[in-house]
């Protein structure tokens, strides 16, 4: 094959198939940034090959103009916003109308998107039976699947996905009521009545609220605590086309209902590739024990045999620090000072993890960097929130990503349904043999 650029307004690159006369010219497309792509649509049409590219490392599946990663750089925009500014300045209810309508509201479309999020917050009362069906022991990240999947079951009126105001609330319920299920999916695990949402409470105070608060007394949010878990909200939001948000725009590709959409987005969180990380970092942390076990762990990572990670560092596209991982460190920091705790060997040991990892040419030559996860798990611990429900604080507040990602798509005109191809490795066609005439 061999490529060519043809004048700099309209580069393309010309595809040639050796040992043959075909060759086919193809148009290279440019975002508003990042690297160009390649247009292979006809390739197929044009040469009778595919493309191949398990993983999809170098595979644009869609057009988006919703949230832009620099991997190289460690850069994060949501809309065009740092997620620097935006975790700083902003909150979560902000990102949110930001990334679903593309532009930061002004004060009355703030008001108002707030107000119709608060006042989705309630589910269904029948929709609490749900939960008397799960075992006591389930985990969260189950429950929620099932629970939000069942949303379907519930809100016929607003299936109708080529309706834009179906389609709208829809998105309302979804953002609305996950932090409901999810605090009422931990409130079953821990055997104390579910708590109803409170509207004159912040989208995340109210989630706290739900997670620990009891009938039998009063509560009151604690500002840094309900800051925190804000941020945190914030930079889990979007991440433009990782495993879950593109499980969601392909189930979303068949026409299938949104709440069925966002129940596929939780399945594929949950591994621990994915937003399952921050638990397996915790889990990692205990199993480590104490600092002078660290090399001996760093050890055990490095050699290919023994199939362990260093859970919460590497990613996909960031080759350099993940913005959020700052962030999240410094608001670990924080939340600890907050709280009063001076020492947290869990944080001294992700910190000296750390700091081996990024000194051993392991890591330095395979560019792996903490992420997203490495710090969040230890601040949630020092919130109370149990290491089961890790994952779950990442599907509420992914919840608006994968609904605005699921919204483009539908709006998107030139959109078909997802349907990749394989290389077929298997036997080639043969004559069924009768079973007394096989062995
Ligand atoms: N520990 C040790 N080695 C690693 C790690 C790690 N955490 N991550 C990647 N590597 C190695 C990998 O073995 C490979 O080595 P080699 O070239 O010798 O075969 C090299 O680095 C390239 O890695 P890869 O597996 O090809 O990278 P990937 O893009 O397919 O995987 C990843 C990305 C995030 C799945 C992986 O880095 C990983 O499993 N990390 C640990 C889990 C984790 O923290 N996940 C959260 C990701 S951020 C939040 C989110 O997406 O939900």
């Amino acid at each position: 094959m061999s490529s060519s650029a043809t004048g700099a307004a309209k580069p393309t690159v010309t595809v040639t198939l050796d040992g043959s006369n075909r060759s086919t010219r193809l148009p290279v497309l440019s975002g508003s940034i990042g690297p160009d792509v390649v247009d292979i649509r006809k390739l197929y049409g044009d040469l009778g090959v595919f493309t191949f590219d398990p993983g999809y490392g170098a595979t644009a599946s869609c057009e988006s103009k919703i949230t832009y990663i620099d991997g190289d750089a460690g850069v994060l925009l949501y809309r065009g916003y740092p997620i620097e500014q935006l975790a700083e300045q902003s909150d979560f209810i902000e990102v949110s109308y930001l990334l679903m309508y593309g532009d930061l509201p002004t004060p009355s479309q703030l008001e108002a998107f707030r107000k119709g999020v608060t006042y989705h917050t309630m589910v269904h009362e029948q929709l609490r039976r749900f939960f008397d069906g799960f075992r006591r022991d389930a985990h969260p990240m189950a429950v929620i699947c099932g629970v939000v999947g069942a949303l379907a079951a519930f809100y016929h009126d607003n299936l109708d996905i080529n309706d834009p105001h179906q389609r709208e609330i829809a998105a309302y319920r979804l953002i609305a009521k996950i932090p409901t299920i999810a605090a009422w999916a931990y409130k079953y695990s821990i055997g104390q009545p579910f708590m109803y949402p409170r509207n004159d409470l912040s989208y995340a105070e109210n989630f706290l609220y739900m997670l620990n608060a009891v009938p039998s007394e009063s509560w009151k949010p604690n500002p840094i605590l309900s800051r925190a878990m804000d941020r945190i909200l914030v930079l889990h939001a979007d991440h433009e086309q990782n495993a879950s948000t593109s499980t969601v725009r392909l189930a979303g590709s068949t026409g299938a209902n949104p709440f069925a959409c966002v129940a596929a987005g939780i399945a594929a969180l949950w591994g621990p590739a994915h937003g399952g990380a921050n638990e397996a970092v915790l889990k990692m942390l205990g199993e480590i024990g104490s600092p002078e076990n660290i090399p001996q762990f760093i050890s055990e990572v490095k050699d290919k045999n023994s199939h362990t990670k260093l859970m919460g560092f590497g990613h996909r596209v960031y080759k350099n620090f993940d913005p959020r991982a700052k962030i999240m460190k410094e608001t670990c920091h924080e939340v600890l000072a907050e709280l009063g705790i001076k020492d947290e060997p869990l944080l001294d040991m992700a910190m000296e993890m750390e700091r081996i990892a990024l000194s051993d040419d392991y890591f330095i030559q395979r560019k792996l960097y903490p992420n997203v996860d490495f710090y969040s798990g230890i601040i949630l611990k020092a919130m109370g929130i149990p290491t089961s429900m890790f994952t779950v604080l990442f599907a509420v507040a992914r919840t608006v990503g994968w609904v605005s990602q699921w919204k483009e798509m539908i709006e998107d005109p030139s959109q078909r349904i997802g349907r990749p191809r394989q290389i077929y490795t298997g036997a080639t066609q043969r004559d069924y043999v009768p079973v007394d005439r096989r062995g």
